[in-house]
Formats: structure tokens, C-alpha cells, sequence
């Protein structure tokens, strides 16, 4: 089942975001939180850092798994996802940091790390709310556009038109934009119990609109969003300009 909230602008649709998070953590404080990086859940971290300092809100029992990080760069990179989950919620709510999980960037055993990545969400029990953004291209995670759907966490070649959209966090240099990642597959994001996409802006409008309104195929690998049970797309009034 697909629910859509539209909200006037990133603002709110930051706020609507933080506020299915924090209703999932405050109904079921051990909850397992599929994380995201990149700019679109950066509004809805600072709300939930918000609640947490008012005392509205702990996450002192709660675990996370994030999609996806950066093969090459060390947990205290800059621009590792490691780095932003600390950066831009961890360090500032009262999560255990022991208890927040994200692939190691490092791993010198790349097929090993993405078995135990997955094995360590199944020990954890599943993930309960999966938040996700979603790339110009319709990927999730770093999942790209391809021919077929991944099943679990695995080593990705990003695409090109990722890496142009991520060199601005890499001085505007798309050689200092790493060429792979480790992301969770499109199985292991599919078997989370609920699922929070957030998009925003113009420019994703037309992959926003085909991925729950089009065929669904791994050439826009969001589309299969539109088999899982209990999906919530909030997105802003530009992102579904064309719905
Ligand atoms: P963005 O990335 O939030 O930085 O636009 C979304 C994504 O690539 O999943």
C-alpha cells in the first residue's frame, strides 16, 4: 500500500519525515532504523535532533543500519556516510554509537563484509522503518539503474550521472568522487516492515512520477517500491509536479 503526503517544500516535508520517525521510535523504542545520507534527510535529522534535546524523544534503544557507503573511504572521512550519520545525528541524540551500523568503507574483504552486513540485519531482527531518498536516476541506495534487482548488499559501480550529482560534496571534482560503493540490495531494502521515501525538487520529478506510475523494471530500480506492503512517499509539491 503506497500512502503520499505532499508538502508545500523541503521544510515540511523535512518535518513530515522526522515525524513518521519519531512515531516509529516512540511506538516501538527498540526499533531498527534503516538510515539514509545525502541532502534530502539531512532537514528531517535536524527535526529529530530537535525532539531529542526538548526530551521528546530518545533513541537510546534503538539500532541502526545504513544503505550504503563509499568503497575506499575511512569512517572518519569527511564524506564518508559513516562521518555524516555521526555528524549530522548520532553525535547529537542519545543513540549508543556501538548500536548504529554502516558498511566498512575499508573492508579488505569486500564479499565478506557484505554477507556479514546482511547477516548482521537479519540478527538485529529486520529493519522496521527504512528511510530512503532516491537518486535523479530512480536509484535507491546506490542501487543504480540496471538489468536486474540485487538481493542483498553488495559492491555497486556508481553511475555517471550519480558521481556528477555527488562531486559537489567532492570540491566540484568528480575524480575525488569514488567510482564504487557498498549498498544494501533491493532485496535487503524490500524486506524492511515499512518504507519512507522522501524526494524533493523539480528535478526528480519525472523519474519520481515513472517510478510509481510506470512499469516497474530494474532500469528504474524505485519502481519496485510499488510491490511493498506499506510504502510512504512524502515528497515536495516540485518533486510531484508531474503525478
Ligand atoms: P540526495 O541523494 O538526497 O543527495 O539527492 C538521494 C540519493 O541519491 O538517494
Amino acid at each position: 500500500m503506497l500512502r503520499i503526503y505532499k508538502k508545500s517544500d523541503y521544510e515540511s516535508m523535512s518535518r513530515q519525515v522526522a515525524n513518521l520517525i519519531a512515531a516509529q521510535v516512540t511506538l516501538k523504542p527498540k526499533s531498527v532504523l534503516g538510515l539514509a545520507t545525502g541532502s534530502t534527510p539531512n532537514g528531517a535529522y535536524k527535526y529529530l535532533i530537535e525532539s531529542c534535546k526538548q526530551g521528546d524523544l530518545s533513541f537510546a534503544e534503538i539500532s541502526t543500519v545504513n544503505l550504503d557507503e563509499y568503497v575506499g573511504l575511512a569512517p572518519d572521512h569527511e564524506q564518508s556516510y559513516r562521518y555524516y550519520m555521526n555528524d549530522n545525528l548520532f553525535n547529537h541524540v542519545d543513540i549508543k554509537l556501538e548500536n548504529t551500523h554502516v558498511p566498512n568503507g575499508l573492508a579488505t574483504h569486500p564479499t565478506q563484509e557484505c554477507l556479514q552486513y546482511e547477516q548482521l540485519i537479519a540478527d538485529l531482527g529486520g529493519v522496521d522503518l527504512q528511510l530512503l531518498g532516491m537518486g535523479h536516476n530512480g536509484h535507491i541506495a546506490f542501487n543504480e539503474p540496471s538489468e536486474s534487482y540485487t538481493k542483498i548488499t553488495n559492491v555497486v559501480d556508481l553511475a555517471e550521472r550519480t558521481i556528477q550529482a555527488n562531486s559537489i560534496y567532492f570540491e566540484n571534482d568528480v575524480n575525488k568522487v569514488p567510482k564504487q560503493a557498498f549498498t544494501m540490495g533491493i532485496g535487503s531494502i524490500m524486506r524492511a516492515r515499512k518504507i519512507v521515501i522522501a524526494v524533493s525538487g523539480a528535478e526528480k520529478a519525472e523519474s519520481l512520477v515513472k517510478a510509481f506510475q510506470g512499469p516497474i523494471t530494474p532500469s528504474l530500480p524505485a519502481s519496485i517500491l510499488q510491490v511493498h506492503h506499506d510504502v510512504v512517499l512524502v515528497a515536495d509539491e516540485a518533486a510531484l509536479s508531474k503525478f
